[in-house]
């Protein structure tokens, strides 16, 4: 038995911030955020949005695309690293969203490599027969733990959600390969230090040593993601059999355009072969590869039949790569 790919959706929020916007708050510019980052503007959440309601946005119209109805859901696993609650799961706040029940719903953590960890987890679940047809999705809302005072996290950042419907079938599917890794040695360098149990929110008394917000070693991140995302893309192929000759097209973790042309330079892939839109949304953490391959789907770059690799990598440090027959 295998999974089969049926259809995308995606769930970005209206409010568009740019590279300008950010000039009035913080000492930046867009020549600077467009040469050391490629991004031109990413999507906020409204005040009354949380990262439930793009995520349903997303479930949707995946669900509608697949030609399906919520009832036929019978698995929901969200991706994201900002939920809207500690508890209950976003997925759960989406089944009641789809207003369907009995079903198993819950959320999946690995930063931005959260979509391929759920891919993983969703694959296992359709194999042991627990599952037929299943919704997965990849939401974050990052902007909510943003220091709009620290210019070197606060211009990556965007908010977002994408979805995949995923099926049972007989047969290998649409899942040639998957390779996961993490190392927790590294998770100080991309961490959000306060806000969990280590330093509730209520109970911070330091402030400036423990803030609820992104704080990175940008220049180590940097390192580690073009490293790892190679070794990983070249490991998933392997497994299968495959080369990057037979890609139409990788679609990479959208976090930095200078990581993904490296990425694609020790790769030997031509610019047309690598999937790129990190100007329009930033870093959507586990939102970003789906987005991405939503995208690349609506607008042909990649039809059915044809592989694509999907590689991401986050804190943890997380890292993974998938290679899938759209
Ligand atoms: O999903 C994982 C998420 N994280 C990432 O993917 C981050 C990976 N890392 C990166 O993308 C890059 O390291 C950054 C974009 C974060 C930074 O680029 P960089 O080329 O490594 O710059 P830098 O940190 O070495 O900073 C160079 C200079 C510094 O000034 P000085 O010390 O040379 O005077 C910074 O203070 O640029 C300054 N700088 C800025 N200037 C204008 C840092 N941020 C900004 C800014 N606007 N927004």
């Amino acid at each position: 038995m295998g999974i089969r790919f049926l259809s995308t959706g995606a769930g970005l929020p209206e409010k568009i911030i740019t590279n300008a916007d950010l000039e009035k708050i913080v000492d930046t510019s867009d020549e600077w955020i467009t040469e050391r980052t490629g991004i031109k503007e990413r999507r906020m959440l409204e005040e009354s949005e949380a990262t439930s309601d793009i995520a349903l946005r997303a479930a949707r119209q995946a669900i509608d695309t697949a030609g399906l109805q919520p009832d036929d859901i019978d698995l929901i696993v969200v991706t994201t690293c900002t939920p809207d609650h500690l508890f209950p799961s976003v997925a759960c706040l989406v089944q009641k969203g789809l207003g369907i029940s009995q079903k198993i719903a819950f959320d999946v953590s690995a930063a931005c490599s959260g979509f391929l960890y759920g891919l993983a987890c969703v694959e296992g679940m359709i194999e042991k027969g627990l599952a037929k047809t299943a919704l997965l999705i990849g939401a974050d809302a990052l902007t909510r733990f943003t220091d709009w005072k620290d210019r070197g996290t606060c211009v990556l950042f965007g908010d977002g959600a994408g979805a995949l419907v995923i099926q049972a079938c007989e047969g290998p599917g649409d899942l040639l390969a998957i390779h996961l890794g993490s190392d927790g040695d590294s998770s100080h360098i991309l961490t959000i230090p306060g806000g969990g149990s280590k330093h509730p929110l209520g109970q911070i008394d330091n402030v400036d040593k423990y803030p609820p917000f992104i704080k990175m070693d940008g220049k180590e991140v940097f390192k580690f993601a073009v490293l790892r995302m190679i070794e990983s893309s070249m490991t998933a192929l392997k497994k299968c059999g495959k080369t990057t000759d037979d890609l139409k097209l990788l679609i990479p973790h959208q976090a930095n355009l200078r990581i993904i042309d490296a990425i694609a330079k020790r790769l030997k892939l031509s610019h047309d072969k690598v999937f790129r839109n990190v100007h329009k949304y930033g870093n959507m953490s586990a939102a970003t590869t789906i987005i991405a391959l939503d995208e690349a789907v609506r607008s042909g770059q990649l039809q059915r039949g044809e592989l694509a690799e999907l590689i991401a990598f986050g804190a943890g440090l997380t890292w993974g790569a998938a290679v899938v027959r759209w």
